[in-house]
């Protein structure tokens, strides 16, 4: 860690896995009430515990892109963060909106915009958190001693996130268009800006641990932004086959959305040519496989699982159906959980001095969770695909078909009890950690791996 601010971002990443650990439970609230366990109906219905579930997993997310800002961005620019004081009342601001939110939601305040849930008020205090944060990033990278691709791209990835809220915010009495513009913020996050973050991330931990050239490596980074923009803009169109707009998407739609698996393998080859040219053995090797793990599995769960079901032809049956949520598991998980984890892993020894890299609770949360994760993709994906053929070709009462799905969500059940197993592993290392250090300020990656820390 060469910077006091840096600091900063291991509060971002304990908000992290607070709020990780959280959106877990909602998961499991679902899972039992979809088998018939809905004790808790009352309190938190499924609607709830969904909203919940989804709208915990995008802020959490988003605290670890801000955090591995906070983190990657004085390194990049070679000087503290702007105000390091700002930064404090930006996480703060945010656990507190995000508190109320939650709360809110139990309370029956929110909006029927899926995955954008959160109500209005609260909408502009994120848009000015938000842009407090931008500012503090913005003004480092503009005060910086040095300019790098990878920081450039994070900043733009991370400012077009935020510009691209606000289309969510617009109130529209017609169903078509508010589903129109809902898009513009979910798809073009996942598919588009989201993307940018998530590249240059992978670029600055392949920096790192794998010693190639920045040259070569930031090469690639434009290349994967070029694929994105590429597939992505115009690839909104799968979500616009059947709400009533124009049949001229279905074309678009289904050409461009295929396309878009070329960025995800993209960042996939990269990650792993780099990998086969590396130059130095870094110790670190757990944060190298959450490096070379979010490649591999983002192109699975986004790529792969996403070209499944995009093709109108297909759309048509699967829409909306546990098709969804099947690929909507392994592309998070794959491309933006796992990147986040990734980060923290890489900073967490430089934080706090301690070289538990590699150790076996490290080793195990990431085996367990990904095994855990790619087996509740296939409960998905046998109850999606059930529920497909009974209610879409059959014509069986959708209620009737839930029941008859049901015994797939005991697999979901104990799948995702595997892979928290993983993820309490990962939070039990850590805590294990401990807090950041003073003692590491102005201690860099290479003085650390040549015997600076402790054991
Ligand atoms: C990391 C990137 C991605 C993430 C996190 C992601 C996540 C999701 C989520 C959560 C949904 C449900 C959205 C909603 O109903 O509000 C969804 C829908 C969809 N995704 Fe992705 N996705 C990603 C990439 C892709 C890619 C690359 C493709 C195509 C190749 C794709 C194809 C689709 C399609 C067709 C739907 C609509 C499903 C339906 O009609 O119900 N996704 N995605
Ligand atoms: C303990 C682990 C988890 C369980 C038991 C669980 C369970 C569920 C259930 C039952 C649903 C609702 C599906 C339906 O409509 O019936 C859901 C939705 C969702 N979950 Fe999870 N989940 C877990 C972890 C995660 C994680 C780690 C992520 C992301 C990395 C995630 C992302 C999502 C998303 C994006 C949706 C919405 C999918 C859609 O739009 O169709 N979940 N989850
Ligand atoms: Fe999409």
């Amino acid at each position: 860690m060469k910077f006091r601010s840096q600091k900063l971002a291991y509060w971002f990443f304990a908000t992290c896995m607070l709020l990780f650990a959280l959106q877990l439970v909602y998961g499991f609230v679902m899972g039992f009430a979809r088998i018939g366990m809905d004790g808790l109906h009352e309190f938190i219905p499924f609607n709830t515990a969904r909203a919940t579930h989804t709208n915990l997993l995008v802020v959490w997310l988003l605290t670890g892109f801000m955090g591995a800002a906070y983190f990657i961005i004085p390194e990049e620019s070679d000087r503290e963060i702007y105000s390091e004081k700002l930064g404090w009342i930006q996480l703060i601001s945010l656990v507190v909106v995000g508190v109320v939110a939650i709360a809110g939601f139990h309370l029956n305040w929110w909006e029927g915009r899926k995955f954008l849930e959160i109500p209005r008020p609260l909408d502009f205090l994120v848009v000015v958190n938000v842009l407090a944060f931008l500012f503090n990033i913005g003004m480092t990278v503009w005060k910086g001693n040095r300019y790098t691709t990878t920081s450039l791209v994070l900043f733009f990835g991370l400012f077009s996130a935020a510009l691209l809220y606000l289309p969510g915010m617009i109130y529209f009495h017609n169903q078509t268009l508010d589903s129109y513009f809902r898009w513009w913020v979910v798809h073009l996050w996942v598919e588009g800006v989201w993307e940018l973050i998530m590249g240059s991330l992978l670029a600055y931990l392949l920096i790192k641990l794998t010693g190639v050239d920045r040259e070569v490596i930031e090469k690639w980074l434009y290349v994967i932004v070029g694929l994105t923009f590429l597939s992505g803009i115009l690839g909104t169109g799968h979500h616009y086959y059947y709400i009533g707009t124009p049949s001229y998407w279905l074309w678009i739609g289904g050409i461009f959305s295929a396309l878009e698996p070329l960025a995800f393998l993209g960042m996939a080859l990269f990650a792993i040519a780099m990998y086969r040219r590396a130059g130095r053995s870094h110790p670190n090797k757990v944060a190298l496989y959450w490096t070379i793990g979010c490649a591999i599995m983002s192109f699975v769960g986004a790529g792969f699982l996403g070209f499944a079901h995009t093709l109108p032809q297909v759309n048509l049956y699967t829409h909306g159906t546990l098709v969804t949520a099947m690929h909507g598991h392994l592309a998070f998980w794959g491309a933006y959980a796992m990147i986040v984890l990734a980060v923290i892993s890489y900073a967490q020894p430089l934080m706090t001095g301690r070289k538990l890299w590699n150790n076996m609770t490290g080793l195990l949360a990431f085996w367990t969770s990904n095994i855990g994760m790619t087996s509740m993709t296939g409960a998905f994906a046998v109850a999606g695909i059930a529920q497909v053929y009974l209610e879409r070709r059959l014509g069986m009462d959708f209620l009737a078909v839930q029941e008859e799905i049901e015994i797939h969500f005991v697999g979901l059940i104990l799948a995702a009890s595997l892979f928290s197993v993983g993820i309490i592993l990962y939070i039990y290392n850590f805590i294990k950690f401990g807090l950041p250090s003073d003692e590491m300020i102005g201690v860099s990656d290479e003085k650390m791996t040549a015997g600076a820390g402790r054991e």
